[in-house]
């Protein structure tokens, strides 16, 4: 059948999904067929961060990678590139960089030679990740350490130049807190006062069923699009699960992993839940519907419940229902939901 997400949305933004090892080298059919009828954009999940890249000085691996672009090329998808710049999931090598001018030469070095194998071929990029504390600030790095505040723009113009037509992102989680999101508005343009080309925001989405509100989520939307670039949802999952921080403070050695609070639905997910979810799913669609104009693209980090990374965050082990396929593949209720909302159009 035709039904799908891609199609039921085909007028209003790319529907995206993030690919592991296991989806790139296609071990599963059922996963293959899945991501070809439903998704028609493709984020990388890790294989193109800095250590899988360029593991040692001026040695690159693109054997991931490359699968990675011809599985979207193979299913004319649209495909992201994630991620130039980011503080986490480095090689040891860059860990160690001091001094700004080695940093210089390396940043020149990864993002000019990534950028330019796949130029023409990578339809956006998030430039930098996760550069910002929750109050706003400059998150301190490798980045920020050696190379000093400038390192964005230094990033932005580098991938610029590299390929002057694909889209180049700045990518964060919790943007809907206003602390946060005042910093990347205040990053955006800094970026823009200096001449660096930026083409969007990546709002991450990794939500709950409570947080953030939808207004929310809506003035983040109208704040990043009133600096004039697209905004992308770029890694949606909503857990169900409770934050062991909630339920047991700080103390982590209380965080028990398989104790029932912090893994409460070992089996499924209860009915009710269910429905919470789908009803949350059906609302911040809809709100992405009525901001059509200012989205690119909205993409759901994983395919389904059985490989996302919160099964395993931020303690190992539990069963999560973060996403809109189940374990078994099948769409969920809050998959209905969410095609619901285009039938009735
Ligand atoms: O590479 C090792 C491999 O050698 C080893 O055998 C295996 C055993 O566990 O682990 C592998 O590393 C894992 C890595 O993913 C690559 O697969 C790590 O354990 C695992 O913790 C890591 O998790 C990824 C996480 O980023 C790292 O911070 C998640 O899959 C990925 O979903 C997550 O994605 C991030 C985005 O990039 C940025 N925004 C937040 C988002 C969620 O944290």
């Amino acid at each position: 059948s035709t039904v799908s997400l891609k199609n039921a949305y085909v007028k209003n933004f790319y529907i995206g999904t993030a690919l592991d090892t296991n989806q790139i080298l296609e071990t599963n059919p059922l996963t293959t067929s899945l991501i070809a009828k439903e998704f028609n954009s493709i984020t990388p999940e890790n294989c193109m961060k800095s250590m899988f890249l360029q593991p040692e000085k001026d040695k690159f691996d693109f054997k991931m990678a490359d699968k990675y672009v011809a599985f979207g090329e193979k299913h004319k998808m649209f495909i992201h590139g994630h991620t130039l710049i980011w503080h986490s999931q480095l090689p040891s090598w860059l860990s160690k960089v001091k001094d700004s001018v080695a940093m210089s030469e390396a940043m020149t070095k990864h993002i000019s030679t990534i950028v330019e194998k796949y130029k023409g071929r990578i339809g956006s990029w998030d430039v930098v990740n996760e550069a910002l504390n929750e109050d706003g600030t400059l998150r301190k790095s490798v980045f920020l350490n050696s190379y000093g505040k400038d390192f964005l723009t230094h990033a932005f113009k580098l991938a610029a130049k590299a390929d002057p037509k694909t889209d180049l992102y700045y990518n964060d989680y919790n943007l809907c807190n206003a602390k946060k999101r005042k910093g990347a508005v205040e990053l955006m343009k800094n970026l823009q006062k200096n001449g660096a080309k930026i083409d969007g925001v990546g709002e991450q989405g990794h939500w709950n069923l409570i947080t953030p509100t939808l207004d929310e989520i809506e003035q983040t939307i109208l704040d990043f699009s009133a600096l004039g670039v697209k905004v992308a949802i770029t890694e949606l999952d909503i857990t169900v699960l409770p934050n062991p921080w909630d339920v047991v403070g700080a103390d982590v050695s209380q965080r028990a992993e398989a104790s029932e609070k912090m893994n409460p639905y070992p089996k499924a997910l209860p009915e009710d839940i269910k429905i919470q979810l789908a009803a949350r799913y059906e609302a911040i669609f809809k709100l992405f519907i009525k901001h059509q104009d200012k989205i690119s693209r909205v993409t759901l980090w994983g395919v389904n419940d059985g490989q996302s990374w919160l099964n395993d965050w931020p303690i190992r082990g539990r069963s999560n229902y973060p996403l809109l396929f189940d374990r078994d593949f099948k769409p969920k209720e809050a998959y209905n939901s969410v095609m619901k909302l285009k039938e009735e159009k």
